[in-house]
């Protein structure tokens, strides 16, 4: 299983030195087989040998140049950094990413060998609109993306579930994971109010490989249960 915690924008340099440290600790101590990925905020990137991969929330198609509020390639290899989350629900809603912005970003870290965490999910509206619809907008989100792709992880988060507690049933996590694993073999994480209550229900479920975490992840304790599922 793939456990990865999206830290946003919290977390100091500081907090995020000690909340890597702590969350080593708990997967040696644990012996846990699953792979553990973190994305801190990018102030507070960090280079970290040991089994807790670090990754980056977000970077510019770009080794450096002119991108005001950027970062690129050269600051994510200052730490060592191969992993990126593309296409993160917030990324594409408040940030206003563009799908073509997002393959762009795609394919110069995927000639990288980077892992690519990508998003999709809908939002409530689209859901609402029945299941035709709604696999429409998902399926609009993997244009351009090569699915096949070797280091591609791909998380389904429903936006309505990000943040909010709210979650679709286990039987819809199933059934979504079942129709999207159809459409790329990559792993499946499924994030959305994942929490230490729920954690193992869902990865219990049939084409769920992983799950993406963000508020039930900023307490490394409540983190290391959920990967101890
Ligand atoms: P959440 O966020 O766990 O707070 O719902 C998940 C995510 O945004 O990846």
């Amino acid at each position: 299983m793939i456990i990865a915690a999206n830290l946003k924008t919290n977390l100091t340099r500081v907090d995020t030195k000690e909340y890597i440290d702590n969350l080593e600790k708990c997967v040696q101590t644990s012996q846990t087989q699953n792979e553990v990925l973190v994305f801190p905020a990018m102030s507070s990137l960090l280079a970290h040998e040991g089994k807790v991969k670090v990754g980056t929330q977000n970077a510019y198609a770009t080794k450096n140049g002119a991108f005001t509020g950027e970062i690129g390639l050269e600051h994510l290899a200052e730490f060592s950094i191969k992993t990126i989350l593309i296409g993160h629900s917030e990324r594409r809603h408040i940030l206003k990413e563009t799908q073509a912005t997002l393959v762009e970003k795609f394919n110069f870290y995927k000639e990288l060998g980077f892992t690519i965490v990508y998003c999709v999910g809908e939002p409530l509206e689209k859901r609402e609109a029945g299941k035709e619809e709604m696999m429409a907008y998902i399926s609009a989100q993997y244009e351009g993306i090569d699915t096949a792709y070797e280091n591609l992880i791909i998380a389904y988060e429903p936006v309505w579930a990000i943040g909010t507690g709210l979650t679709p049933t286990l039987e819809d996590i199933e059934a979504i994971h079942t129709d999207l694993k159809a459409k790329s073999s990559a792993p499946l994480l499924y994030g959305g109010s994942v929490k230490v209550a729920n954690a193992k229900e869902v990865l219990d479920l049939q084409n769920v490989d992983g799950v993406l975490v963000g508020s039930a992840a900023l307490k490394v304790d409540d983190f290391c249960e959920i990967l101890k599922n």
